[in-house]
């Protein structure tokens, strides 16, 4: 692979806890292409969201979200010790604080409210403009880059991704028990397909990749071969 490789969009969605973003990741690093997390967008507006007191309620005052989106400043930057895409809010890296249970617990609630969705998608799409990127999220191909060249629909079995999940938030560390992820992931997948705005679905043009019993090597190889397939087939 080189960096001259025609530029594509790569859109990936799917429920929680699939291996999206570590998909999205290897994908890109391998295609040299850019890896946008948009969880992690919606994740940095729920943290700066708790700090506010604004998720104590059932629904978020929308006056005080809008003035926090006005405010707020989302970057991605390489980390030069990792050297993996992390992201920062309003100057100050947030990668790690953005996992944290509290910020999982409230970020459907967050992420369902119109005036952030508008906010994001639109940041999302000032991202991809020179496309050769790789994004995961709920609602990429459907809604944020419905032109996408490329659309993978992630799903696997709900108890092997709560696993996943708490495997890797046990190896960072963090206490935390199985049954309450399991939970947590239940309940995001509930939020994620019926809200009323871009609810999480498969778009009609999107593979369907269930990778329940498949390595990430082996779901990483399936979706660069469907990319060749996808340049073939473009003739670029
Ligand atoms: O990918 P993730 O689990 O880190 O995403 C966190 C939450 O953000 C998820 O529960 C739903 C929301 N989300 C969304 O609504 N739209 C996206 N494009 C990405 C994430």
């Amino acid at each position: 692979m080189h960096s001259s490789q025609p530029k594509i969009i790569i859109a990936i969605d799917g429920f929680s806890s699939c291996g999206k973003s570590t998909l999205a990741r290897q994908v890109a690093k391998e295609l040299h292409y850019t890896y946008i997390d948009s969880g992690a967008m919606y994740r940095a507006v729920t943290l700066e969201a708790i700090r506010r007191n604004l998720v104590d309620g059932v629904q978020p005052d929308e006056q005080a979200l809008s003035t926090l989106l006005d405010e707020i400043q989302i970057d991605f930057h390489i980390s030069k010790t990792t050297g993996l895409q992390e992201i920062w809010l309003n100057g100050k890296n947030v990668e790690e604080e953005i996992r944290d249970i509290e910020v999982s617990d409230s970020v459907s609630i967050i992420s369902k409210q119109e005036v952030v969705r508008t906010k994001l998608v639109f940041l999302q799409r000032r991202l991809g403009k020179s496309k050769g990127i790789v994004m995961d999220g709920r609602d990429i191909g459907t809604v944020v880059f419905p032109d996408a060249e490329l659309k993978i629909f992630m799903t696997a079995d709900e108890s092997i991704r709560a696993k996943r999940r708490y495997d890797e938030l046990i190896a960072k560390g963090m206490e935390v028990k199985l049954e309450s992820i399991q939970k947590n992931i239940h309940f995001r997948d509930y939020i994620d397909q019926t809200r009323e705005i871009s609810p999480l679905k498969k778009a009609d043009d999107a593979i369907e990749l269930d990778n329940s019993f498949l390595s990430i090597e082996e779901t990483v190889q399936q979706v660069i071969d469907l990319f060749h397939q996808k340049l073939r087939e473009l003739n670029v």
